[in-house]
C-alpha cells in the first residue's frame, strides 16, 4: 500500500485547522532530530510501510538499533493464570481477604462481614505506592506498601447473587471495608517479599470507618456542609480509590475516582447542584449503599457527593494520623496523582480525570518542598495553582488556570469564590475550553527528562466531528500514549509541547489506524493503555485496562521512549482472564516490579460462584481474588534488562 492512500485513513483529513498525520510525524522527527543522516522524504515514506496503520519506521538502514530490553517477549493470549518471561518469577505478596494484623480473622469467603475485611487486605487492588523504610546495615530490605482498593466487583466477591439482586445492608457494609487503602509493610527475606504482619505501621483506611478532614480553599463551603457535619471540613472516609501517588516527602495520595455510582436516589426539583451533579454523573446509581445508609441518597443528604472526588494525602508513617482531602487540587474523577519537584523546588501533580471526553490537569504549589523538614511541608497541597489543559494543533499545550475571578470564573457564571472552581471543576474546566480527551488515566512525569507521559485509555464515543489534534481517532477503541515536554524540565510552564508516542491497536489491522515502531512483534502491540511506571533506568512501562477486546489479556509492555525504536511495545506480564493490571511500581533498586492484577476472573455473567478464573487459588469453590504479585527475576538482577 502506498503513503497516499495510507494517510487518506487519517481521520483528522478534511477538517479546518486539523494538521495530517504527516504534518505530526515531520514535527515530530524534526523536534527530536530523528532526522540525522536520513532525508526527510525517505521517512515519511517509511512511515506508510506494511499497513494502513500508520507504523512509524524511522529505522537508519544498516543500522542495528540497540533496544532498551533484552527480556524474552511473552506470547499474547487468553487463558486464567499470569505469565512472566523466562527467566522471572512472580511471587504472591497478598491477596484480597488476607489478614493484615495479628488479630485479623482468617480469609473466609463464606462468612464475610465488615468487621473482617476491615482487618483484611482490601478488594480490587489499584494504586500501588513504595516507601523505603530506613533499615541498618546488612538488615533486610523493608518498605512500606500503599495500596488503594478501588471498588468492589460485587457479584464476584459476595457468593448467593445469582439468585438475587438486592444487597442487604450488611453486605453493603461490607463493600465499603472493602474500598479505601491498606498500609502493609514488606520486608524482603532471601531474595523473596512478604508481609511483616507484626508491622506498626499497618493500617486499612476504609469508606465506613476513616475520619478524614477537608482543607484548602474549598474546606469548610457551604456546598460541603452535611447534616452530620455542620463545619463542611470533616468526611467519614473515601472511596474509588484508583491511581494515586507518593510525595517527594514521602506522603501517600489516594485519588477519589468514581465516586458518583455509589450514589442513589433522587435530588429534589431545581435543587442548585442539578446542573453540577449532571455533569459528574451522579447520582450514579451503580450500587446499592444508597437504599440503606442516607448519605449516599442524594434525596436525603444533598452536599455528600461533594466530599468525595479529591484527592487524600495520608502520612503511612503515622497510622494514626488523620487523613486529608486536599481540596486545591480539584474535584473530578480523579485518576493518579503523580508529582514531581520542578527546578524552583516546587511541587507539580499531574492528573487525569477518567471519563470519555474530560481532562487533563497540573497542580503547581505556591511553595517550594522542603526536603530536609518533612513536616514544612503539612500544608503544601493547600496552597497553589490548577491548570487544565488545552492542546493545540501546533504542538503546544496551553495549561488554562482555573482561577477564580480570572477568565470566565466569575460569579456571573456561578462561581462565587473559589471553593465552587474547585467543587465544580469540571465546570470550571468546561468555560476555560480545555481539550476534551479519550479518558485521560494514569499520567506519569519524569524528573530527568522533562518528558510526561498521559495514558488515554479509549474512547468508542467520539464520533468524527468531535475529533480534535490530540484525540485523532473516531470510535477510540484502543486508546494513545501522549508525550508532553516540559519546557527545559521546567515542570511549572504553562506552555509545554507535545506528540503522539503511540496510537495503540492492531498495526496489521487496516483500519485501526494504529501507529507502532515496525519493530513492534505480534505480542508486542497492545490496546487501552491504562497505568504506567518509569523504572529506576528511566524506562517506560505501560499496563493495561480492556486489552482482552483485542484478543489478549490485559497485562504490562514495556516501551522504547528514544532512538529509532521509539514506539516498539514489547509484552513483559500477562494477567489472567478478566483482569486489568493496576499499580506498576518499581522497587528503587529495579529489582521487583510489583504489579496489582484487579478484578481477576470477571466477564461477561461472571459471579462469585462461576467466575472467569478462580485465580489465583483455583480451588473448586474459591472466588477469584485480586492480588499483588512482586515480579523478580531468578538471578536477582534488574527487571527488564
Ligand atoms: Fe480506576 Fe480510571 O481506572
Ligand atoms: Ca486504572
Ligand atoms: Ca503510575
Ligand atoms: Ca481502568
Amino acid at each position: 500500500m502506498d503513503a497516499s492512500e495510507d494517510f487518506s485513513v487519517n481521520p483528522t483529513a478534511g477538517r479546518p485547522g486539523a494538521k495530517t498525520i504527516n504534518d505530526l510525524i515531520e514535527a515530530r522527527l524534526s523536534r527530536r532530530g530523528f532526522l540525522s543522516g536520513l532525508a526527510a522524504s525517505s521517512a515519511l515514506a517509511a512511515t506508510g510501510c506494511a499497513t494502513s496503520g500508520e507504523i512509524v519506521d524511522i529505522a537508519e538502514p544498516g543500522v542495528e538499533p540497540d533496544p532498551s530490553f533484552t527480556f524474552a517477549e511473552i506470547t499474547r493470549g487468553i487463558d486464567g493464570t499470569h505469565h512472566v518471561p523466562e527467566g522471572y518469577r512472580a511471587d504472591m505478596l497478598i491477596r484480597w481477604g488476607d489478614p493484615l494484623f495479628s488479630d485479623s480473622p482468617a480469609f473466609d469467603p463464606t462468612a464475610q462481614s465488615a468487621a473482617a475485611q476491615n482487618r483484611q487486605f482490601g478488594y480490587n487492588n489499584d494504586y500501588i505506592g513504595f516507601v523505603e523504610l530506613p533499615t541498618r546495615p546488612n538488615e533486610d530490605p523493608r518498605a512500606l506498601l500503599c495500596v488503594n482498593h478501588e471498588y468492589t466487583s460485587t457479584r464476584l466477591m459476595l457468593p448467593g447473587l445469582e439468585s438475587r439482586r438486592e444487597l442487604t445492608r450488611a453486605e453493603c457494609e461490607i463493600e465499603m471495608a472493602g474500598h479505601g487503602g491498606s498500609i502493609i509493610e514488606i520486608v524482603k527475606r532471601n531474595g523473596r517479599w512478604e508481609v511483616d504482619s507484626e508491622s506498626k505501621y499497618t493500617r486499612r483506611i476504609t469508606t465506613s470507618d476513616t475520619i478524614m478532614a477537608l482543607s484548602g480553599p474549598a474546606a469548610g463551603h457551604d456546598r460541603l456542609k452535611t447534616m452530620t457535619d455542620p463545619s463542611g471540613s470533616r468526611v467519614i472516609g473515601t472511596m474509588n480509590n484508583c491511581a494515586g501517588g507518593i510525595t517527594p516527602w514521602g506522603t501517600y495520595l489516594m485519588a477519589e475516582e468514581n465516586i458518583n455510582g455509589n450514589f442513589g436516589g433522587e435530588l429534589e426539583a431545581n435543587h442548585p447542584e442539578t446542573e453540577a451533579y449532571a455533569r459528574y454523573g451522579i447520582p450514579g446509581g451503580w450500587y446499592q449503599w444508597s437504599r440503606h445508609f442516607a448519605r449516599f441518597d442524594v434525596g436525603r443528604e444533598p452536599n455528600e457527593p461533594n466530599r468525595f472526588g479529591w484527592v487524600v494525602e495520608v502520612d503511612p508513617m503515622d497510622p494514626t494520623s488523620t487523613p486529608v482531602k486536599r481540596t486545591a487540587l480539584g474535584r473530578f474523577k480523579h485518576e493518579g496523582a503523580e508529582s514531581v519537584i520542578a527546578p524552583d523546588g516546587r511541587l507539580v501533580i499531574y492528573m487525569g480525570d477518567d471519563q470519555r471526553f474530560d481532562y487533563l490537569y497540573k497542580f503547581v504549589s505556591r511553595d517550594a518542598v522542603d526536603l530536609q523538614d518533612r513536616s514544612a511541608n503539612a500544608d503544601l497541597l493547600d496552597h497553589g495553582t490548577l491548570f487544565v489543559a488545552r492542546f493545540d494543533d501546533d504542538g503546544g499545550v496551553d495549561w488554562l488556570a482555573l482561577t477564580h475571578g480570572e477568565g470566565p470564573l466569575t460569579a456571573e457564571n456561578g462561581f462565587e469564590n473559589q471553593g465552587d472552581v474547585l467543587i465544580s471543576t469540571r465546570l470550571a474546566a468546561d468555560l476555560l475550553g480545555a481539550t476534551p480527551m479519550d479518558r485521560p488515566e494514569d499520567v506519569e512525569p519524569d524528573a530527568a527528562t522533562g518528558r510526561v507521559y498521559v495514558m488515554l485509555t479509549n474512547n468508542t464515543r467520539r464520533t468524527e466531528d468531535q475529533l480534535n489534534v490530540a484525540n485523532p481517532r473516531a470510535d477510540n477503541r484502543d486508546g494513545h500514549v501522549i508525550e508532553l515536554e516540559e519546557p527545559d524540565g521546567d515542570f511549572t510552564a504553562t506552555r509545554s509541547r507535545w506528540e503522539f508516542l503511540v496510537k495503540c491497536g492492531d498495526p496489521a489491522d487496516a483500519v485501526s489506524g494504529a501507529t507502532w515502531n515496525a519493530a513492534t512483534t505480534s505480542e508486542g502491540w497492545f490496546g487501552s493503555p491504562d497505568n504506567c511506571a518509569i523504572d529506576p533506568s528511566g524506562r517506560l512501562w505501560i499496563s493495561t485496562d480492556g486489552n482482552e477486546k483485542t484478543g489478549a489479556n490485559d497485562g504490562v509492555w514495556a516501551m522504547e521512549t528514544d532512538g529509532p525504536l521509539r514506539g516498539t511495545g514489547k509484552a513483559f506480564f500477562r494477567a489472567p482472564v478478566g483482569a486489568e493490571v493496576c499499580g506498576p511500581k518499581f522497587s528503587p533498586d529495579g529489582s521487583t516490579l510489583f504489579v496489582a492484577v484487579q478484578h481477576p476472573g470477571d466477564g461477561d455473567g461472571a459471579t462469585y460462584e462461576n467466575p472467569s478464573t478462580r485465580w489465583p487459588d483455583f480451588g473448586p469453590a474459591d472466588p477469584p481474588r485480586p492480588a499483588i504479585l512482586a515480579i523478580v527475576k531468578e538471578d536477582g538482577g534488574p527487571i527488564g534488562a
